[in-house]
């Protein structure tokens, strides 16, 4: 028997994605986004955002089937990000799916966002290794998890207790006078600028804070350091050097991410991180962690960055994985859940 096509719907934030994988194989990765409409309030706008998504959800539907070269009733399972996210937008998605489901008589998976950016990797790099530390760093959370298995044992090892590290990159975007959402621009106009001009503070990295929070990260500290040198330059009057701040900045951030991650693989015994999630497109994240990892012999996976960003197929990716370890669907009553724990894969 051929191996399972799955659809998957992403609706949790700005982008409406619809994603075909037969098995791990990428059929179709459509997304259609919402973010030009969000630019000017500096942040998503969850109503704006839920239109959005109803207009686009039945043309990228479309679209992917005709990409994928495959029809709806070709389908085998459906997958859909039931939380954590936007509680509008998720309705419009996990709507849009049920009545997928129930119009074409197939079995149904809600799953979490979060477990979805880390299966994604399957799509590219082959089955995940059992177990793998994964890092996950997007808008709304930064965690590092122990993964036994993706479809059901996921334990958090850390997170962060302020900002999420994407929040961090958008903020601090925003003091710079770049465009929402910050994270693709701080990369750019890091590139041209020197990392090591501004020492800035490295959060939860003393002896005194590790006892506490080893594996946790914290980006409020940070930010602020930012904000106050950014002042301070602007009183003295000094023209304010964009691409040495971002550079600077960006490297606090990786240099942290980094240490714990590392730090997660070595003390588990763990030999495998997998980095998911939309800060996983970070040019200078996936150079510093290649290098990092190579040092201490741990095996490294990060999607290309048109994966790390919020996608369908990796919505797909975690159905597929869901169908072929044999998990049972979720029941068609499943609502939403905009603060969907991690631990959480699916819906049961
Ligand atoms: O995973 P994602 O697409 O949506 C959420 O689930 O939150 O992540 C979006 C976040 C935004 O904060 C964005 O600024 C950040 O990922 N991001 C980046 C880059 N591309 C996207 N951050 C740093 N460097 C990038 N190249
Ligand atoms: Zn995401």
């Amino acid at each position: 028997m051929s191996e399972p096509l799955v659809l998957g719907i992403e609706t949790s934030c700005d982008e409406t994605g619809v994603g075909i994988v037969r098995g791990t194989t990428l059929l179709a990765d459509e997304v259609a986004t919402s973010v030009d409409q969000h630019a000017r309030f500096g942040g998503v706008v969850p109503e704006v955002a839920s239109r959005a998504h109803l207009e686009a959800m039945v043309p990228t539907i479309e679209r992917a089937c005709s990409k994928a070269g495959v029809k709806l009733a070709d389908v085998d399972a459906i997958a859909v990000t039931s939380g954590p996210g936007l509680a509008g937008a998720l309705l419009v998605g996990v709507a849009s799916a049920k009545a997928l489901a129930i119009g074409l008589n197939k079995p149904i998976y809600g799953v979490n966002h979060l477990a979805a950016h880390v299966c994604v990797d399957q799509l590219e790099h082959g089955y995940l290794d059992k177990p793998s530390v994964a890092m996950l760093v997007s808008g709304g959370h930064s965690s590092l998890l122990l993964v036994p298995d993706i479809t059901g044992d996921v334990i958090p090892l850390g997170q962060t207790i302020d900002d999420a590290a994407g929040e961090a990159f958008d903020k601090v975007a925003r003091v710079l006078g770049l465009p929402f959402p910050g994270g693709p621009y701080i990369d750019e106009a890091a590139k041209s600028g020197d990392p090591a001009a501004i020492d800035f503070p490295r959060g939860l990295t003393s002896a005194k804070d590790l006892a506490k929070h080893r594996f946790d990260v914290s980006f409020s500290g940070l930010k602020t350091a930012v904000a106050r040198w950014v002042e301070l330059e602007k009183q003295k009057g000094n023209q304010i050097m964009v691409n040495d701040v971002a550079a600077s900045f960006q490297e606090a951030v990786v240099d942290v991410l980094l240490r714990k991650a590392i730090d997660a693989c070595v003390t588990n015994e763990v030999s495998t991180l997998v980095i998911g999630g939309g800060v996983a497109a970070n040019s200078r994240l996936r150079v510093v962690a290649q290098e990092r990892c190579a040092e201490k012999k741990i095996n490294l996976r990060i999607p290309r960055p048109g994966l790390c960003t919020d996608n369908g197929a990796m919505v797909a990716a975690l159905g597929s994985e869901l169908v072929r370890q044999g998990c049972k669907p979720s029941s068609i009553e499943f609502g939403t859940d905009s603060a969907m724990d991690v631990r959480t894969v699916f819906e049961g």
